[in-house]
């Protein structure tokens, strides 16, 4: 029989460096049923953390990436017309909870809030989805578990959780790791020495001393690593450090000038 699940297993282990008790939490919540939701800047790992945890635990995972345009028939399901008549076809949260998956949805404060709310039934006690235009009641697997992602702050008023979302979910803040941490983990990932991957992590800190201060938001773990990445390719450190991280986060010449001077005092 084939595994309907099949492209949503994870074969290799996602290579992750824990940062705290992560691990242990998510593990735990898993167990308690508890549905998580990861806060943290763009680019700090939580992605490839729960990666890392569905393939930990043995779990497919389904992610979504969420969006303004997204309807709830997007996430639950609807019927489709073929050559035989209509089909129903389950969207990515009914099949994670029919079939026992992961199921991760990202950025969730880009969906509109009355596509929000289709979760809730997901993430009380009841641990059901009513599929209306089905007329099934679906009760979710045991295995299923769900996370969702955001990025606080960047949010306005008119685009955040419900206090109803907010309050059935456990949270896990994600910072950008201790120095040595973040340096063994841009090392890794971009093939650089550490003492290099050390300077690139002593770079983003300054930025994130700018944030709010001309900076949105600083240099983020995958910045760094795209720098890497270039240096590893023989880029030299300086055009790698403009190209990956300079010039993608400001058009601000100051800024630039700013940023540029502190890839020079380590490069
Ligand atoms: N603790 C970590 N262990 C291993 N790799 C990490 C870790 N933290 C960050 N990374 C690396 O940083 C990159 C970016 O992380 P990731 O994609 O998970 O960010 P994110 O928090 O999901 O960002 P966004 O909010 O923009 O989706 C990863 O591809 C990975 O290479
Ligand atoms: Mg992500």
């Amino acid at each position: 029989m084939s595994d309907i699940l099949a492209q949503y297993r994870i074969p290799a282990e996602p290579y992750y460096r824990p940062v705290a008790d992560e691990v242990t939490l998510f593990e735990a919540a898993y167990a308690a049923k508890m549905p998580l939701m990861l806060k943290g800047p763009t680019g700090c790992g939580k992605t490839r953390f729960v990666e890392h945890m569905a393939w930990w635990l043995g779990k497919p995972l389904v992610t979504v990436a969420c969006n303004e345009d997204m309807t709830a028939s997007d996430l639950v399901g609807r019927f489709l017309l073929d050559a035989s008549g209509t089909r129903w076809q389950d969207g990515p949260l009914a099949f994670a909870a029919r079939h026992g998956a992961i199921c991760y949805l990202d950025e969730v404060v880009e969906a509109r809030q009355d596509t929000t709310v289709v979760i809730h039934p997901l993430t009380d006690k009841r641990r059901a989805l009513p599929l209306e235009k089905k007329g099934e009641f679906l009760r979710a697997h045991p295995d299923f578990h769900l996370v969702i992602s955001y990025n606080p702050g960047y949010q306005s008023l008119m685009k955040d959780l419900k206090q109803s979302t907010k309050q059935r979910f456990g949270a896990l803040d994600f910072h950008y790791p201790a120095h040595a941490v973040e340096s063994e983990i841009v090392a890794d990932e971009a093939k650089i020495d550490v003492a290099t991957a050390d300077k690139l992590v002593a770079i983003a800190e300054r930025s994130r001393n700018l944030k709010g201060h001309g900076l949105d938001e600083g240099l983020s773990t995958r910045m760094l690593i795209h720098a890497g990445e270039l240096i590893a390719r023989g880029v030299a450190p300086l055009a790698a450090c403009r190209v990956a991280l300079v010039r993608p986060i400001t058009d601000d010449p100051d800024m630039r000038d700013a940023l540029d001077a502190a890839v020079a005092t380590f490069f």
